[in-house]
């Protein structure tokens, strides 16, 4: 049986946050370490384009985010850790993708159509006011990116199933026109692996400006904790476990029988203050024994720059080869040549 091979992108907007932490992190290093997956992860700064971030945050996101996956402990040297942009083929393969893809599939992304609406909603005559290109083709790019190392496998939050789907749709065709040449890759969302919620009871989202960054310090961490909504029940009033943000975080930190114990302490009534106390000393358990090597690299970016240069060689090791077998299928070759 051929090895799945599994890959994913971290968009490189904003400081990493718990939320990323328990949906993609966590899940991410334990796999780098599963001798029987080949994993592909990489900094996606090329899709924080779309996003139109100012240049410095790009760069500076880039630094925490692989700061963060090192300082947890990602085994580099088993799973391969590149920058998308470090990779000259996955926009080449881009291009070629794109005259392979329907006008009409991208129509119907729904980025692409939210932003759309968003316009229509704002009374602009405008449908497409603010929408670059990069923004309306980013499926293209992301479809390059885990076509490029044939991947089988994608694990991706819900709101990127579609895209992989786009992937496959693309593959396909291109596979019609030019014979067997990529590999169909499947989304892979895992509903065990928790959404958190943020500050304010919505999804923990960036957009929504309601994260836990993972490292801020430990004071920051205990202090954004303490300011988690909660409901107006009184100490000694019997709490439900259900709809409370800080209980669905506490759970995605904590061992079965630690929520359990938890959870009687909500029936007896356990003051808000007193849980977000808890919540912070097991969140801090976990995430405090790598700050110290967090802060290290982030102030040493060499050492996390060579790390991607060595991934970006390994990778490339993988993409070229390849890229040429592509390109002579679809008649960009040496004259002469088959
Ligand atoms: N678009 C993804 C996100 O915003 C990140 C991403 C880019 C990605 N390329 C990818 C994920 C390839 C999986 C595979 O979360």
């Amino acid at each position: 049986m051929t090895k799945e091979i599994y890959l994913t992108g971290i968009t490189t907007t904003g400081t990493p946050h718990i939320g990323n932490y328990v949906g993609a992190i966590r899940p991410g290093i334990s796999a780098s370490k599963d001798a029987n997956k080949q994993n592909y992860y990489f900094l996606a700064d090329l899709h924080a384009l779309a996003k139109n971030e100012d240049p410095e945050k790009i760069s500076q996101s880039t630094l925490e985010i692989a700061a963060a996956w090192m300082a947890l402990g990602l085994d580099t040297k088993h799973a391969t850790f590149y920058r998308q942009s470090d990779i000259p083929e996955i926009p080449e393969l881009t291009w070629i993708l794109t005259s392979m893809t329907a006008k009409g599939l991208m129509n119907r992304a729904h980025s692409y159509k939210a932003a759309v609406q968003a316009n229509l909603d704002g009374g602009s005559g405008d449908p497409d006011k603010g929408i670059t290109m990069a923004l309306y083709s980013y499926p293209i790019l992301m479809a390059a990116d885990i076509l490029m190392f044939r991947a089988t496998r994608v694990p991706v939050g819900r709101d990127q199933k579609q895209h992989v789907e786009m992937a496959r749709d693309i593959a396909q065709r291109f596979n019609h026109h030019y014979g067997e040449v990529l590999v169909l890759p499947e989304p892979v969302i895992d509903d065990n692996t928790a959404v958190l919620a943020g500050l304010d009871g919505r999804k923990m989202s960036k957009s929504y400006n309601n994260t836990i960054p993972l490292f801020s310090g430990e004071k920051n961490l205990r202090k954004l904790i303490m300011k988690i909504k909660t409901n107006s029940l009184e100490p000694g009033e019997p709490k439900d476990t259900a709809d409370s943000t800080l209980f669905d975080i506490y759970r995605a930190f904590a061992a079965p029988e630690e929520t359990a114990a938890i959870a009687a302490l909500y029936a007896d009534g356990i003051a808000w203050g007193d849980m977000k106390q808890r919540l912070f000393e097991k969140i801090n358990e976990q995430i405090g024994p790598a700050r110290e090597e967090y802060k290290r690299l982030v102030a040493d970016p060499a050492i996390v720059e060579h790390e991607l240069q060595e991934g970006a060689k390994r990778a490339r090791e993988i993409a070229a080869p390849y890229l040429k077998e592509i390109r002579a299928a679809i008649g960009i070759r040496a004259l002469g040549s088959l």
